[in-house]
């Protein structure tokens, strides 16, 4: 992927840390998503008192870009870490890695993880969830 878009995504994803509502973990988490197309859409992760309708940041994003139309998207980059501070990478959770299954080929989604914007790496969908069942099982 060129850098320079990569550094876009990461800059958008840390900007939603701000926007994280995570008053129960502490632990905010943003993300940017990009279409095939090259339009960008953000999420961060949004907690609930009840614990389970917690949403993470990767699934705000893709089900804001699905809700207005999008259905090919190319890669997500994913920033998070405790008090929003960005230690380490923060790898999808198993339920966002299934929802980009749904959306994404896994052979050439890309996931972008960051703590910094010349800190990354890039994984495919494949790499992160391998033998993953998907609609194409269903087909
Ligand atoms: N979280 C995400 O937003 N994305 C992930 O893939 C991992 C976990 C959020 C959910 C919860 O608000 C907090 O991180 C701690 O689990």
């Amino acid at each position: 992927m060129d850098k320079e878009l990569v550094q876009k995504m990461i800059a958008l994803a840390t900007e939603q840390l701000n926007y994280s509502y995570a008053p129960y973990s502490n632990f905010k988490v943003g993300a940017a998503l990009l279409t095939k197309a090259g339009k960008l859409y953000t999420g961060c992760n949004i907690e609930n008192a009840a614990y389970t309708p917690t949403n993470c940041a990767e699934r705000t994003a893709f089900f804001k870009a699905v809700s207005e139309g999008e259905r090919e998207f190319q890669a997500i980059c994913i920033v998070g870490g405790k008090d929003g501070v960005l230690t380490e990478y923060a790898a999808p959770c198993g339920v966002c890695r299934q929802v980009m299954m749904e959306f994404c080929n896994p052979e050439t989604f890309q996931i972008i993880l960051a703590t910094g914007r010349e800190q990354y790496e890039i994984f495919t969908l494949k790499e992160m969830l391998p033998l993953g069942f998907g609609p194409d099982n269903l087909a």
